[in-house]
């Protein structure tokens, strides 16, 4: 029997994926190499803006089509499933399946219990997708309820695993020469276990002896201490890029997302960090590369209130900023507000933004022409290596060498605003 597993969304639900994977394959099933030969094919979905249950939506008649050629193929869907949504795929999927009830699913495929079913989520093993770079979950689900937002209804309230547990699972990770962990929850720097908190976590795994980078997404801005900032700081193995969600720069328009904090704060805080990094890192460490998430249009938007946006994109000088259009999500606060901006105007506000950031990221990419950098080599296309620095760059170089999942000194000739150019070292 063989399975297929069609992953949208964040890295979250990819590090959830790897899991389904484990689960299935303790039950018997093998990966199919195209989704045509499956005889189990499982969604898991995103519903975190409308656009990404479309392409759900897309799906549904490729899923009946094969259907028609594989009697037999069961469809799954899962992952963060509004309510709402829950009535209209029934039709189009055989099972609509709980992500938390991951470790029951043995049984409800109507498969033979392999002795997954009592283990809790976070014990069931991941099949990781590289053999170098691991998703390691610290906590899921969230408290916030930032009024756009899906994610506390789909993913349910904050859970942390335990301190021991992530620690036994990244020595495994490093013994077996992974080079990169990413740690992962929708609120990292909520995470608590007794008196472990995010800082110390980091502290500790900073700690396992080894030769590996480690990244975390994504954290709050309200609960970045500056115990954290330190922590990361110092920490050398903690690469020196962070993804720190601003969604808005006008403190009116924060406060109606539920977001508690000001935008004083917010610049604060990119201030003390980029201090930390300058005092405790060398040469190119010192200059942290910085990325955030914005929503333009979110109802109720004046244009002023997002010129402010724009003034905070200017004044930070962004390595990169994910761009969103507001989108009402169902049974979140914010979809009771008028959806009043138009989507001609929200399109105008993204192009504006998209412009700035496309000449912060080019200036900010401009200290590394004529560098030799560290690059994690991540895959081979159309004989380009493409991999990243520790500052989260993308990198292309030419090269005939199998360096995949390898580190590699690269010299770095060109640049453009979304990635570097360069040659490697013995192949100038
Ligand atoms: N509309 C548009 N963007 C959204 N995001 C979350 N909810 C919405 C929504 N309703 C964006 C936020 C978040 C990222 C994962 O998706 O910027 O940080
Ligand atoms: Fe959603 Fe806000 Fe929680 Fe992030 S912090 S997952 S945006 S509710």
């Amino acid at each position: 029997m063989k399975y297929c597993i069609i992953t949208y969304g964040c890295q979250m639900n990819k590090s959830d994926s790897e899991r389904i994977a484990s689960v299935l394959e303790g039950i018997g099933y093998q990966p199919a190499p195209e989704i045509s030969g499956a005889d189990l094919i499982v969604v898991n979905m995103c519903s975190v803006r409308q656009s990404a249950v479309d392409r759900v939506y897309g799906l549904a008649p490729k899923l009946k089509k094969l259907k028609t050629k594989n009697s037999k193929l069961k469809t799954v869907l899962t992952g963060c499933v509004l309510k709402k949504d829950r009535l209209i795929f029934a039709k189009g999927f055989d099972l609509i399946l709980d992500i938390k009830d991951l470790p029951h699913w043995p049984k409800l495929l109507e498969k033979r219990d392999a002795g997954q079913k009592r283990k809790e989520y976070f014990k069931i093993p991941q099949k990781y997708q590289t053999r170098f770079s691991a998703f390691v979950p610290i906590m899921t689900g969230c408290n916030n309820f930032c009024t756009y937002c899906v994610v506390p209804y789909t993913r349910g309230r904050e859970v942390s695993r335990s301190a021991k547990e992530i620690i036994q699972e990244i020595k495994n990770l490093i013994k077996k020469d992974y080079e990169e962990i990413w740690l992962l929850g929708q609120n990292v720097n909520s995470y608590k276990d007794r008196k472990i908190n995010f800082p110390k976590l980091l502290k500790m795994i900073n700690d396992i002896k080894g030769n590996f980078w480690i990244r975390f997404t994504s954290p709050h801005p309200k609960d970045f201490s500056d115990e954290l900032i330190r922590v990361m700081a110092k920490c050398q193995k903690v690469t020196p890029y962070l993804n720190l969600p601003a969604q808005s720069g006008d403190d009116e328009i924060l406060k109606k997302m539920n977001r508690p904090y000001t935008i004083k704060h917010y610049q604060s805080l990119i201030k003390k960090i980029r201090t930390a990094f300058s005092k405790y890192r060398n040469g190119l460490e010192k200059d942290i590369s910085i990325s955030t998430d914005i929503i333009v249009g979110f109802p109720g938007e004046t244009k002023k209130q997002f010129e402010n946006t724009l003034k905070l994109l200017k004044k930070i000088k962004y390595d990169m900023a994910y761009i969103a259009k507001y989108s009402p999500r169902a049974g979140t606060a914010a979809a009771k507000l008028k959806d009043d901006v138009s989507p001609q105007e929200k399109e105008r506000r993204y192009k504006i933004l998209t412009k700035i950031l496309k000449e912060t990221a080019q200036n900010q990419n401009k200290k590394f022409v004529g560098k030799e950098i560290e690059v994690l080599m991540e895959e081979k296309k159309d004989n380009f290596l493409i991999g990243k620095t520790r500052t989260y760059k993308t990198v292309k170089t030419k090269s005939s060498k199998g360096l995949i999942g390898q580190f590699a000194k690269v010299k770095i000739i060109d640049i453009s605003p979304w990635g570097l150019k360069g040659v490697i070292n013995d192949e100038k």
